[in-house]
């Protein structure tokens, strides 16, 4: 039941959008955060619907792949997708573009984001201009040392009830213990992902930054999952371990657009 909770209050607040609730006061952004540059971070998108309302995030890996949550795509057709390249400030519509994916990859095991395989690859007809982000490999354990200190990036909610980031907004959150993830969260899988932040909450990510990357020397090593609420005290968020999905996800990322043929 935690679990339909959780997706419910993430799909339906996310999608929603609607729910606004005051300004965030300054200095709560993602949620604890601070702005941060698209130029600094060229690979980070975000993904609206076909009404310009903006739900979750992404990360350009390949010239045509951008990877986001698998409960970002669910349900949804390529046609009413945008992928937002290049735009750090959401109305500034005269800075990056706008691209709808011509298809959309869900990891065939994913059922829920809190069972895991909550990852998703949307394929663009054109390359983006925009320098992609590495993906984390099998061999990048040490990145998920408990204590490293990891960049969250979003366009997501500053507050849990509050509305959506008009800009990027970036947060360091450090790899807690799969033992704490554990004892936050019953359904928590230790292979599948990890949990980031403070056992005192404040500082974490939220609805909208679903998709989205959180990333350390220069690597995607998560992708925005879930969580309870957002920033509460002992209820961390939780990331797709990417490195445990670089098989599948280079069989997708790596793919020729068709009509190339290899030589
Ligand atoms: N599921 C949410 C989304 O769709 C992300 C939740 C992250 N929650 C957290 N407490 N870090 O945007």
């Amino acid at each position: 039941m935690r679990r339909l909770l959780v997706l419910v209050l993430c799909a339906v607040l996310t999608s929603s959008g609607l729910v606004s609730t005051g300004t965030a006061a300054a200095g709560e952004q993602i949620i604890g955060g601070e702005r941060a540059s698209i130029e600094a971070n060229p690979w980070a998108v975000y993904l609206t619907d076909d009404h310009g309302a903006q739900f979750c995030g992404g990360t350009i890996v390949a010239p045509t792949k951008v990877l986001t949550a698998a409960h970002c795509a669910l349900g949804r057709s390529p046609r009413e997708l945008r992928v937002i390249a290049g735009r750090e400030d959401k109305q500034d519509r005269d800075s990056g573009m706008s691209v709808t994916p011509e298809d959309i990859w869900i990891h065939k095991q994913y059922v829920s984001a809190d069972e895991g395989e909550d990852v998703a690859v949307l394929t663009l007809k054109k390359a983006l201009p925009y320098t992609p982000l590495p993906m984390a490999e099998l061999t990048d354990r040490a990145l998920y040392q408990p204590g490293t200190q990891l960049r969250a990036l979003g366009w997501g909610r500053t507050s849990e009830n509050g509305k959506t980031s008009r800009y990027l907004l970036q947060a360091t959150l450090p790899v807690l213990p799969d033992a704490y993830c554990a004892d936050s969260y019953p359904q928590f899988v230790k292979t599948d992902m990890f949990c980031a932040g403070y056992e005192g909450g404040k500082i974490d990510t939220c609805q909208g930054d679903s998709g989205g990357p959180i990333v350390v020397e220069g690597k995607l090593v998560g992708v925005t999952s879930w969580g309870e609420g957002c920033a509460r005290k002992g209820k961390p968020g939780v990331y797709v371990r990417i490195s445990r999905y670089a098989k599948d996800l280079h069989s997708v990322v790596d793919a020729l657009p068709p009509g190339v043929v290899d030589p």
